[in-house]
């Protein structure tokens, strides 16, 4: 029985599925959950069925559905504006998306290695210079992805405390108040950039699409100013938690760091397993419109749909020996980006910063080692996007 178990827990160790969820791998493909506001929900786990699942158009994204299930209390705060791209349905959902997706092709993505790889070492040199120790998550897993983003949206990286510290609060805090307050901050501050954009163009995304879409009146000045929102959140504190809990994890696994410093060429296969192995987005959450019979279950119209993606990826009748970390297996189809039409918008961009980063670091600093005991690393609460709060290193 999995009914009472709650969910989301957090991780016991900062790379696996938290201890407490074994009764719902356990229970495979999907369990009964009791959320932190006492209302039950589905949880799947079976990789099979999320990909089934995740492309059914009976599941919705629309958070502003009375029905839509809260994993914590902040996503209440988040129910009360309409979220563009993650929490909106086809068709509006793929007119939004269609505006975007050339600005995060695989070509852009190659387009801009030359960018990230300036980013990249130029930082690193400041690391160099400054330490050893050194604290990997600002001085180096946050400012990549932060400045990658800034540079390809055109946000000024001078307001990076700013933005940076409302992304967090909206992410990660247990405090609803406190969350209002950081998203209305955080749309006051796109509202006067689009406003100065609009005096004075630049040549990021934003500024396109203000030029080409705002207007034309193909898009409207809210909507536009939370796809800002949205892309500049989701483009710096995911890749980041990756870049910190990656780095803490190869350090915790020498046998399979020794591998990839000695063959770079394995990066891209050594990226695509650690987004399978850490899942930092463990929890996408939809409601159902319809009634839907899968894994042996119904599932009725309203109920709540949570998706582990810890669990999911690390299901054994997708994955042999799921709880290994193996560059040689085919991680590819793992579900750390989501699957279906809301699949991450930024993976080309997030492998490219990926690869370019842990390439350059690992380079760097081979003789890279934690500066303190791998158990007193603080990591994020359940109820954020998985990751650390800090790493301290030195080498
Ligand atoms: C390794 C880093 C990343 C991970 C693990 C990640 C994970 C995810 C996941 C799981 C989803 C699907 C959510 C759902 O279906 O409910 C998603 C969607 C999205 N991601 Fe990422 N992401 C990453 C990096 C990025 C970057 C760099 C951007 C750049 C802007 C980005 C932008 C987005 C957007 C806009 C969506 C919504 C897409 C839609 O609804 O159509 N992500 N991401």
């Amino acid at each position: 029985m999995t009914e009472a178990l709650p969910f989301p827990q957090d991780r016991t160790c900062p790379y696996d599925p938290p201890a407490g969820y074994q009764p719902l791998r356990d229970s495979r493909p999907l369990s009964r959950v009791t959320l932190y506001d006492g209302r039950p929900a589905w949880v799947v786990t079976g990789h099979a069925e999320s990909r089934a699942l995740l492309t059914d158009p009976r599941l919705s994204a629309d958070r502003q559905n009375p029905a839509f299930p809260s994993p914590a209390p902040r996503f209440e705060t988040l129910r009360k504006v309409r979220t563009p791209l993650l929490g909106v349905d086809d068709p509006e959902h793929n007119t939004q998306r269609r505006m975007l997706i050339p600005s995060f092709s695989v070509k852009r993505a190659a387009a801009l290695r030359p960018r990230i790889q300036e980013i990249v070492d130029r930082l690193l040199d400041a690391m160099e210079q400054q330490g050893p120790p050194a604290e990997l998550v600002s001085a180096f897993a946050l400012p990549v992805p932060s400045m990658v983003i800034c540079a390809l949206l055109g946000v000024p990286y001078a307001d990076h405390e700013l933005f940076e510290g409302l992304s967090r609060t909206l992410l990660q805090s247990a405090d609803p108040q406190e969350v209002t307050e950081a998203r209305d901050k955080l749309e006051d501050y796109f509202t006067a950039l689009v406003e100065r954009k609009r005096k004075e163009p630049g040549d990021g995304l934003l500024d396109e699409l203000i030029a080409e879409r705002l207007d034309s009146g193909e898009l409207g000045h809210r909507e536009l100013v939370r796809m800002a929102m949205l892309l500049l959140v989701a483009g710096h504190e995911t890749t980041s938690n990756m870049l910190s809990l990656g780095t803490f994890t190869l350090l915790e696994h020498p046998e399979q760091f020794a591998a990839l410093r000695a063959d770079p060429s394995l990066l891209p296969a050594a990226v695509e397993e650690l987004l399978r192995f850490l899942s930092i987005a463990d929890g996408m959450v939809r409601v159902a419109t319809e009634d839907i019979e899968i894994g042996g279950v119904t599932i009725r119209a309203d109920d709540g749909v949570i998706f582990s993606t810890s669990v999911v990826n690390r299901d054994g009748a997708a994955y042999a020996s799921p709880d290994t970390l193996d560059w040689e297996r085919s991680a590819r189809h793992h579900v750390a980006f989501g699957f279906g039409v809301h699949q991450c918008l930024g993976q080309n961009l997030a492998r490219a910063e990926m690869e370019i980063a842990f390439g350059a670091l690992f380079a760097r600093f081979p003789g890279l080692r934690l500066a303190v005991p791998a158990a007193e690393i603080p990591v994020k609460p359940a109820h954020a996007l998985q990751g650390l709060v800090e790493l301290p290193v030195t080498w």
